[in-house]
């Protein structure tokens, strides 16, 4: 890790960092679009908070993939711990007898489940339920391995061959009663120091690419974490010395504290690399403005780039930013280009087979 920097003030409700890693020697490179997927280990606290849930020291050795390792090493590197997994819930939700979650596990829905479980995490249940006492053995054999973690590459590869830059929003929130952090991005943020190594490897993303033609219009919209791919894709068009416009719809919450990169964008658009920035900074007035309502505001402009054989591309939140965006776009298509709702689907398909409107959200 050579770079840990905010990228949110100090001062923000949010923490979002910027990170550069070094890859000099691996022989690996990556493309603007792809993924870094990141290995974490966990907090040594959660886990030592764990160890005293179930009545451990950690330096018992328990079986672990045919090895012994002392328990503690064990959870430190080889399981999720945070999120509880489905047969640690249901031991749980049997050996407690709790009816609530007994009730959720046999007649809940998926959705309400998850209600349940937001915010709530392994340890949470199992000062809850101390009741359920397992032995070392039955904990760790209730256990999921522990996952990697996939993060959108903030910079191009042919601009910084050497390095990856990520952009992540860490993950702290209180619940509980008790302070609790999203493993990976705070594993990157609070873990991980120049001397430590950081196991991680690419995904390619094929189709979310900047567009072969350099002539060719790129619309982005990246609020919050989402700017992150964009960031790539500027550097890349930067790099190729393209002639097509560029456009990035951008926002957060306050443009004070939350304007990320708001130095690198507000000189590529002074180079004219970016032809249009657009932001909608949700909580700098009472009523909430977002990238779809200035999506809507430009409507004219931006029909005008797609169908100049625009580009356009999505990155952020999947469960409620990338559906609005979505909508905003079948809204500006049937204004602008004077068509029906089903036209417009149509059209909208028809830039999804062309692979002129992709999407990396999560
Ligand atoms: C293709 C792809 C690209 C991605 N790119 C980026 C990126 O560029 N930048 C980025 O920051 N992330 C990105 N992500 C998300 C990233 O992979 C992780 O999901 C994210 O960092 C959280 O992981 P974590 O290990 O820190 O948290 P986890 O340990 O996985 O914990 C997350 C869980 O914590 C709980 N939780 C989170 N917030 C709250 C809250 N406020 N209140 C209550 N409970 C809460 C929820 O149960 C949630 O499921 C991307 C994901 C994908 C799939
Ligand atoms: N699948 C997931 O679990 C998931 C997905 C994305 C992000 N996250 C997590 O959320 C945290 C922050 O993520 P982030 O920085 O990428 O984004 P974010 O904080 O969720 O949001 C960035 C901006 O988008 C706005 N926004 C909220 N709802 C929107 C909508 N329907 N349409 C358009 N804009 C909307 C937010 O406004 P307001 O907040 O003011 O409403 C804010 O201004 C991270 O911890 C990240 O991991 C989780």
């Amino acid at each position: 890790m050579l770079v840990n920097r905010w990228v949110t003030s100090p001062s923000s409700s949010k923490e979002t960092r910027h990170y550069e890693i070094s890859i000099a020697g691996s022989g690996l490179s990556y493309e603007a679009g792809d993924a870094l997927c990141v290995l974490p280990t966990n907090c040594p606290e959660l886990v030592d908070a764990i160890l005293q849930a179930i009545g451990c020291q950690g330096d018992e050795d328990e079986p672990v993939s045919g090895l012994l390792t002392p328990l503690r090493e064990a959870l430190l590197t080889q399981f999720e711990i945070k999120a509880p997994s489905k047969e640690l819930l249901e031991e749980i939700a049997r050996r407690s007898g709790d009816q609530e979650l007994n009730g959720l596990l046999s007649a809940g829905t998926k959705e309400q489940l998850g209600d349940y479980l937001w915010g709530r995490d392994t340890l949470d249940l199992l000062l809850q339920f101390p009741q359920a006492d397992f032995s070392a053995a039955e904990f760790i054999s209730l256990l999921k391995p522990l996952q990697h973690r996939a993060y959108s590459i903030s910079s191009s590869g042919k601009v910084y061959p050497d390095t990856v830059h990520l952009t992540v929003a860490s993950v702290r929130y209180e619940a509980h009663g008790r302070q609790h952090k999203g493993v990976c991005s705070t594993f990157l943020a609070d873990l991980v120091n120049e001397n430590t190594p950081v196991r991680c490897f690419f995904t390619p993303n094929k189709v979310f690419r900047v567009p072969e033609d350099n002539s060719l219009p790129m619309i982005m919209v990246g609020p919050g974490t989402g700017v992150a791919p964009f960031r790539a894709f500027l550097q890349e068009r930067q790099y190729r010395q393209a002639t097509g416009k560029n456009w990035l719809f951008f926002g957060d919450r306050n443009a004070a504290t939350d304007f990320m990169y708001r130095e690198e964008l507000e000189a590529m658009q002074a180079s004219g690399l970016l032809t249009r920035l657009d932001l909608a900074f949700s909580r700098d007035q009472e009523a909430k403005i977002y990238v779809q309502d200035k999506m809507i505001e430009q409507g004219a402009q931006l029909f005008a780039w797609l169908e100049e054989g625009g580009y356009f591309f999505v990155c952020g939140d999947a469960y409620r930013m990338a559906k609005d965006v979505d909508k905003a776009l079948h809204d500006v298509i049937a204004e602008h280009g004077k068509l029906s709702a089903a036209q417009a689907g149509e059209y909208i398909n028809q830039l999804k087979k062309d692979k002129r409107y992709v999407r990396d959200v999560y």
